[in-house]
């Protein structure tokens, strides 16, 4: 194997740029660098079986200093020394140009009689925007190539800006350029071919990624993901706080039986890293085609218990809202005192223990008048759940049951907008035993993890949690049943119960 060097020569230039680059000119430009480890890495994930070819050609969209091309081709060069590249690098930061050339002038002179490369000084949606909307599979024209690396500017866009509009069909929601890359990537690859990006993590589970998914898994399979175990650390030089990772796509609508998942401490650290094949099945699944990262055999065996469950909680008559008062906006409505036409106001603090109370909760404000009907709702049984807790907190899902009679003297109450709450999709009052039932289900270790495992961040997503797997109602009743007659809201009787009614 030929020892190449090519990587820490780009990073040396690299590193002069960034001197005198200042980081928040590069951040509205969706700008972060690579470090050499993570880019020698992505190039490692490519299939070398795959580079015995006599000319391979390789896209780069977004490609900075040209960090990951320079280091796809030292990998290639060192396995198959005498392989013809043909490179295309899409760039269109004039800062950032003049360095790309010269790095990439610099291997080729190494390397005349092999390697050829272009920059498309063009902004790499927009310029594709009529290919792009024709058809994924059509080759020849526009070209299509055998792999591609990259890692994507992390910006948001306008619903309205070129990029989006040319992408309309991967858009529910909120654009980010970085999604709309990975989708024209795939589109640009020939059959059967891969591609390796590092992306955010954000993608994985949402409604706002829901078009984008359908279109990347329908048209692309998952080979291999990689992950971080410890949060920040990616580009923590760079202040992105997203949650990072590196995924391996090949084009191609042929079923896969597994995705090799590995992950690693941080990202200096690729000489220990985690292994772990997880049926495919596990990782892809449900209509919404979330995107699952479990990192070792208990994770998957959650995700498969889980998932023997049929039901959702929209199937079976319920549904998860958030709460109704937005406190800042409301303070012509809140209280500090109790009195007359004035209701309790409920609060995340007030969630605790598995029930809910209404001490003060430090807040100036635990009340609400009764004037407005668009503020409050009925006084009946609920859970109430956190929507928001801290990364160092143990659970992501923290509820509580609310028991009407523990304030029967008001008809109508208040919850903050940092709750959810299970209620009855109709509007009805949830049996008891219903109610007892889905406190059980949500303060479970089971699916507590499999919500871990299905978002990555701290916020309990109430679209998300009305698509989970969960058992009918017939059983629901029946965990709520043993729970209610326990007398004992704790996790470990949670566990228990639901691990003698409801394991199929
Ligand atoms: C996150 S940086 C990554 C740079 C490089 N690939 C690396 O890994 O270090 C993304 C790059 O995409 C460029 N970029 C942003 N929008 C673009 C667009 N629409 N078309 C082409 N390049 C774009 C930015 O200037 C930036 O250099």
């Amino acid at each position: 194997m030929l020892e190449l060097d090519y990587v820490d020569y780009v990073i040396e230039q690299t590193l002069t740029f960034l001197k005198n680059m200042p980081k928040s000119k590069r951040k509205n430009k969706g700008q972060f660098f690579t470090s050499s480890n993570i880019a020698r890495f992505m190039a490692k994930m490519f299939d070398a079986n795959s580079f015995n070819k006599n000319h391979i050609s390789i896209l780069d969209p977004g490609a900075g200093t040209g960090i990951l091309s320079v280091a796809f081709i030292e990998r290639v060069l060192s396995i198959r020394p005498d392989t013809k590249i043909s490179l295309t690098c899409y760039e269109i930061d004039s800062d950032v140009l003049p360095i790309l050339k010269n790095n990439l002038e610099y291997i080729r002179l190494k390397h005349s009689d092999q390697i050829y490369y272009q920059i498309l000084e063009e902004n790499y949606i927009t310029s594709q925007s009529n290919d792009f909307n024709n058809n994924l599979w059509a080759s020849g024209n526009p070209r299509k190539y055998d792999f591609v690396i990259s890692n994507p500017p992390y910006l948001k866009v306008m619903r309205n800006s070129a990029e989006a509009l040319t992408m309309s069909k991967v858009i529910h929601g909120a654009p980010n350029l970085y999604f709309l890359f990975v989708a024209m990537s795939l589109f640009n690859l020939k059959n059967e071919a891969e591609m390796v990006y590092i992306i955010p993590r954000s993608w994985t589970s949402g409604a706002y990624f829901k078009a984008f998914r359908k279109y990347l898994l329908t048209n692309g399979k998952i080979e291999q993901i990689h992950l971080f175990t410890s949060r920040d650390k990616v580009f923590s030089s760079e202040d992105v706080l997203q949650e990072t990772m590196i995924i391996k796509l090949r084009k191609s609508v042929r079923k896969l039986d597994t995705v090799c998942i590995t992950s690693s401490d941080d990202s200096s650290d690729f000489d220990s890293i985690t292994i772990l094949n997880a049926p495919y099945e596990s990782v892809v699944s449900g209509n919404d085609m979330y995107v699952y990262l479990p990192i070792n055999q208990e994770e998957i065996n959650i995700i498969k218990k889980i998932n023997t469950y049929n039901s959702t909680f929209v199937e079976e008559g319920l549904k998860m809202k958030t709460g109704i008062v937005v406190d800042f906006r409301q303070s012509g409505e809140l209280r500090k005192e109790p009195g007359e036409h004035i209701l309790p106001l409920f609060y995340s603090h007030h969630i605790r223990d598995g029930r809910v109370n209404h001490q003060p909760s430090g807040k100036e404000y635990d009340w609400i008048i009764d004037s407005k009907p668009g503020l409050i709702q009925r006084n009946k049984n609920y859970v109430f759940i956190k929507r928001f807790t801290a990364k160092e907190e143990k659970r992501r899902l923290q509820c509580g049951v609310y028991s009407p009679a523990d304030f029967k003297e008001y008809q109508y109450i208040g919850t903050q907008n940092k709750i959810n709450f299970v209620d009855n999709i109709d509007g009805s009052e949830m049996d008891t035993l219903i109610t007892y039932g889905v406190f059980a289900l949500l303060n479970s270790t089971l699916f507590d993890m499999y919500y871990r495992i299905l978002n990555g961040s701290t916020q309990v997503n109430s679209t998300e949690m009305n698509n989970i797997p969960i058992p009918p109602a017939c059983v629901i009743r029946k965990i709520g049943e043993q729970l209610l007659m326990s007398n004992d809201l704790s996790t470990y009787n949670c566990d228990r119960i639901i691990s003698e009614v409801a394991y199929v």
